[in-house]
């Protein structure tokens, strides 16, 4: 009997066993039941086979339990080497990238974000902005007008009018968003993107612009940035500068600012004698192209993941 138990290798083998030996007919009960007739030497052999057979099955019980536990262990045991299907796990897009960085810098300088439509009415993308209908400036952009007069947006400088409206003076804001004109080739695209920024306060001069946009550009490109002024003409800002930065042994071309125009301001019920400010527009997507080293901005808006992962996204 012992050996049996012993031999036993499934849990419901030993149920079976069990059953037979302390069953209702069971040997054991058997042998229990006929006690009486038995001396006290024959049932004491009796009681210890009683008991040892008890143990032996507890015993073999929990043998059989554990191992049907391992069993379901190593069955259920992940192989972290094993190859598995290729996820396409989604990326950041370079744009979206850019825009994080440039953010940070400008909300650390204290700059507030802001936006507008991207359908815009004559007054916010040209007359507020001292661009008046018969303005020869309104040709710098090649404009899509609407049928009922409004436009595309050229410019986020829009959204310069859009926040001096709402908030007044001192103000500190940029703002991005996108911008159309009828342009088309490798570094121009119909749609494209601009951040503007906006600082209207008591005594601003255009040193605290040039200040400001080596120090946002050394931040965001994580290195000491040269800067090279040119005059330039826009008709909302007075003097108007194009700034280039060295990069490389090469000079890029990379924003419009100006001080903010004393018509302007008044457009936007703000005294010039009392606020002055500085404003200036980057293209968005320069900067991202500089700083990842992609060059051709029409990859920017094809959505092709080859093309995105190769960039390094
Ligand atoms: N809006 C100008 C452009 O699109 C850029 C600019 C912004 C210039 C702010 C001066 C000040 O070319």
């Amino acid at each position: 009997m012992k050996d049996k138990i012993k031999k036993i290798s499934s849990l419901e083998d030993l149920q079976v066993l069990y059953a037979e030996t302390f069953g209702k007919n069971g040997t054991m009960t058997q042998k229990l039941k006929n006690m009486a007739n038995l001396s006290n030497e024959e049932r004491a052999v009796i009681n210890t086979e009683n008991a040892e057979l008890r143990q032996l099955f507890k015993e073999k019980q929990s043998e059989l339990e554990m191992a049907v536990l391992n069993a379901k262990l190593a069955d259920e045991k992940i192989d972290v080497t094993l190859d598995c299907e290729p996820k396409n796990r989604g990326t950041v897009h370079p744009l979206t990238q850019s825009l994080k960085e440039i953010a940070s810098v400008l909300e650390s300088f204290g700059y507030t974000l802001w936006t507008g439509p991207e359908i815009e009415d004559d007054w916010h993308n040209f007359t507020a902005l001292n661009t008046p209908e018969y303005h020869p400036a309104r040709d710098m952009q090649d404009t899509f007008f609407l049928e009922n007069g409004n436009v595309m947006r050229t410019q986020t400088s829009a959204i310069q009018i859009r926040a001096m409206e709402k908030q007044g003076a001192p103000i500190k804001m940029f703002a991005v968003g996108s911008t159309y004109r009828k342009e088309l080739d490798a570094t121009h695209s119909a749609m494209f993107h601009q951040i503007e920024g906006l600082y209207i306060d008591k005594g601003i001069t255009i040193a605290d612009l040039l200040g400001t946009l080596r120090t946002i550009l050394s931040r965001f490109f994580e290195k000491e940035i040269e800067l090279r002024v040119r005059p330039s003409y826009f008709p909302f800002t007075e003097p108007s500068v194009e700034i280039d930065m060295k990069w490389g042994d090469k000079w890029l071309e990379m924003l419009g600012a100006g001080m903010v125009h004393p018509n302007v301001l008044r457009n936007c019920n703000i005294d010039p004698e009392k606020y002055q400010g500085f404003a200036f527009g980057f293209g968005w997507d320069r900067l991202a192209m500089v700083k990842y080293g992609l060059n051709d901005l029409r990859a920017f808006y094809d959505g092709d993941i080859r093309w995105l992962k190769n960039s390094g996204f």
